[in-house]
């Protein structure tokens, strides 16, 4: 038994107005008010965290944001820094989603600046790796990965690192119906545990939370839960409505 306290964070991408993220949130809170021993975050967009950080505060939900950018503050118009989402209520950011990887220029360079600014906030982030289906069927899944977390871990950013959390995305399953099984997710879940201990050591390699995310729902993830290296999910679809993020939550 490890002593890693589950993660099960919702990913809301670009849905919800501030008024339906605001009624969201807090059917949301309700239901889980009865849980314990499982960490819960939402990630709203940007315009709607700090009307879900007062919905949310003083209760088992935290809160995220979808992205940010390294620098402090300065003339980087449309962008947001870690301070400010701090400032806004937040705890978690999730940085290098597959969707900003593919639509935005996301790189495991600027991911690696990010995660840094992140943690140097006292922001826990949800760093999300994944290989592609051509990636995969051309038995490069290991490889990708490998690439992934030590440039994305690289350099300064390694010296406190005990908040990261890891999200495993294979690209193909987010969004398209199909989950990795949980034994693919374990076998890829025990890879990246491997490395981050040939990177860091043993300490942190007990005590990083690697999340699995792509099409995860009420009906899968109690399986997916079950296996030994799988700390939480990162949900997408399914974290849209409280009744059934719910569920998940009390996998
Ligand atoms: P999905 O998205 O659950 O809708 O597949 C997961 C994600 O993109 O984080």
């Amino acid at each position: 038994m490890n002593t890693r306290t589950p993660l099960i964070a919702g990913n809301w991408k670009m849905y919800k107005t501030n008024a339906e993220a605001v009624e969201t949130a807090g059917q949301l809170v309700e239901l889980v008010a009865d849980t314990s021993d499982v960490d819960i975050m939402i990630a709203p967009v940007f315009t709607a965290i700090d009307p879900v950080s007062k919905v949310v505060a003083g209760s088992r939900v935290g809160l995220g944001a979808q992205n940010l950018y390294w620098e402090k503050e300065g003339a980087y118009t449309g962008e947001i820094s870690a301070g400010m989402l701090v400032a806004a209520g937040c705890q978690y950011v999730i940085i290098g989603h597959s969707e900003r990887r593919q639509y935005f220029g996301e790189t495991d360079e600027t991911v690696n600046k990010k995660i840094g600014a992140a943690i140097a906030a006292d922001l826990i982030p949800v760093f999300c790796i994944g290989e592609t289906e051509a990636e995969r069927e051309s038995g490069n899944t290991f490889s990708v990965l490998d690439k992934q977390v030590k440039d994305g871990l690289k350099e300064k950013v390694v010296e406190d690192l005990g908040s990261l959390v890891i999200a495993y995305e294979p690209v193909w399953a987010i969004g398209t119906g199909k989950t990795a099984t949980s034994d693919q997710a374990q076998e890829a879940h025990q890879y990246i545990r491997s490395l981050i201990d040939g990177l860091y050591g043993a300490t942190l390699a007990d005590s990083v939370r690697i999340l699995y995310g792509g099409s995860v729902k009420p009906a899968n993830v109690a399986e997916l839960m079950a296996m030994p290296d799988i700390d939480g999910a990162l949900v997408g679809g399914a974290s849209l409505e409280a009744e059934s993020f719910s569920q998940i939550v009390k996998f």
